[in-house]
């Protein structure tokens, strides 16, 4: 379902990244803390679709409010940063996503944030602080330095005012003239996993976790290895699908992808192995069969015939049809060099 909404406010976070608050609409305002919104742009004539997460909480803003950071060269964050101001309308989706939480009171939690990742976890975070008065935060959050850091301010603020219940450590790969007294100089890495659960251990830590894919790996085998059981994880890939374009922050490797029969004839594109095959497809031109791009309705599947591919959602698919090989394109990334895929 789209609803048209209007943007009430723009909030500027850091260099790259600002805030829409919407308005209240009575389609969007029961959203769940960490959930996102597909956003249906025309630019230039073409249809583009991105998902974009929620960083307010419906227990604590009176209005929903998006974050987004520019990614350089990126067509849609660069068209809502620039041409966007209060008062348009904009067309959003219903809200969508798993990556959220329910109150349950008295846990131990580990949030791991790279980037924009923090978006869905800042919203998370303020909820569980608010509603759950004995639960224990901790947030390993990875920038590149201190201007980069999305909510810095407020994130300081909050850990002032719960000061037994919210410990923050800032991972900075730069540090540009300024130290912060909780900042880590260097990448996150499993060792700090495992000063984290030999503190935690005995309480059981759920984890959520947020950010570039090979953050998101490193973090997620780390806690498994220290025996955290794979359902108290919850991940996302930046938000939805990995259907956005913050992946092209980071470093970026291809895969050939070869498709025998698409439109009845064989096509070849390159795909980046940080995005979806169905996104890449898109970025070459090619306009595969989709429709939900939230791995729930089965419109983008097609056979892998050989290689690797990394299905980081699926709703769609029954086993069934995953033991014949089915894989979904629009949650699918790519893992090996050669992709060969089949409708
Ligand atoms: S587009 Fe719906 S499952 Fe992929």
């Amino acid at each position: 379902m789209q609803v048209q909404v209007k943007i009430e406010q723009i909030i500027q976070e850091t260099r790259e990244a600002f805030t829409l608050v919407l308005e209240r609409h009575p389609q969007i305002e029961k959203y769940q803390p960490g959930q996102f919104l597909n956003f249906f742009l025309d630019i230039k004539g073409e249809e583009v679709v991105r998902q974009y997460s929620f960083s307010t909480s419906p227990y604590l803003n009176e209005n929903p409010g998006i974050t987004i950071k520019r990614v350089p060269g990126g067509l849609a964050s660069n068209y809502l940063g620039d041409q966007l101001k209060p008062g348009d309308n904009i067309e959003v989706s219903t809200p969508n996503g798993r990556f959220t939480t329910s109150t349950k009171n008295g846990r131990q939690i580990l949030m791991v944030a790279g980037g924009s990742g923090i978006t869905p976890l800042y919203s998370i975070l303020k909820t569980i602080l608010a509603n759950e008065p004995d639960s224990i935060i901790s947030l390993f959050y990875a920038n590149r330095n201190a201007d980069s850091i999305i909510f810095r301010n407020q994130l300081d603020s909050l850990e002032r005012q719960h000061e037994s219940r919210l410990k923050v450590t800032h991972f900075l790969s730069e540090n540009n003239n300024e130290t912060l007294d909780n900042g880590i100089y260097r990448r996150l890495n499993p060792k700090d996993f495992q000063k984290y659960m030999d503190t935690y251990w005995k309480h059981n830590p759920e984890a959520f976790i947020c950010g570039p894919d090979s953050m998101m790996k490193m973090s997620q085998e780390a806690l498994i290895n220290l025996g955290v059981l794979d359902e108290r994880i919850k991940t996302e890939a930046f938000v939805g699908s990995g259907f956005g374009e913050n992946a092209a922050d980071y470093e970026e490797a291809f895969t050939e992808v070869i498709i025998e029969n698409f439109n009845g004839a064989p096509v070849t594109f390159s795909a980046n192995r940080n995005q979806s095959v169905l996104k890449s497809a898109f970025d070459a031109g090619f306009r595969l069969k989709h429709s939900c791009l939230e791995s729930m309705c089965g419109a983008c599947k097609v056979r892998l015939l050989s290689g690797k591919l990394d299905m980081k959602t699926n709703y769609a698919l029954p086993g069934d049809e995953l033991d014949q090989g089915y894989v979904l394109l629009c949650s699918g990334f790519p893992e090996s060099d050669v992709l060969k895929l089949s409708y």
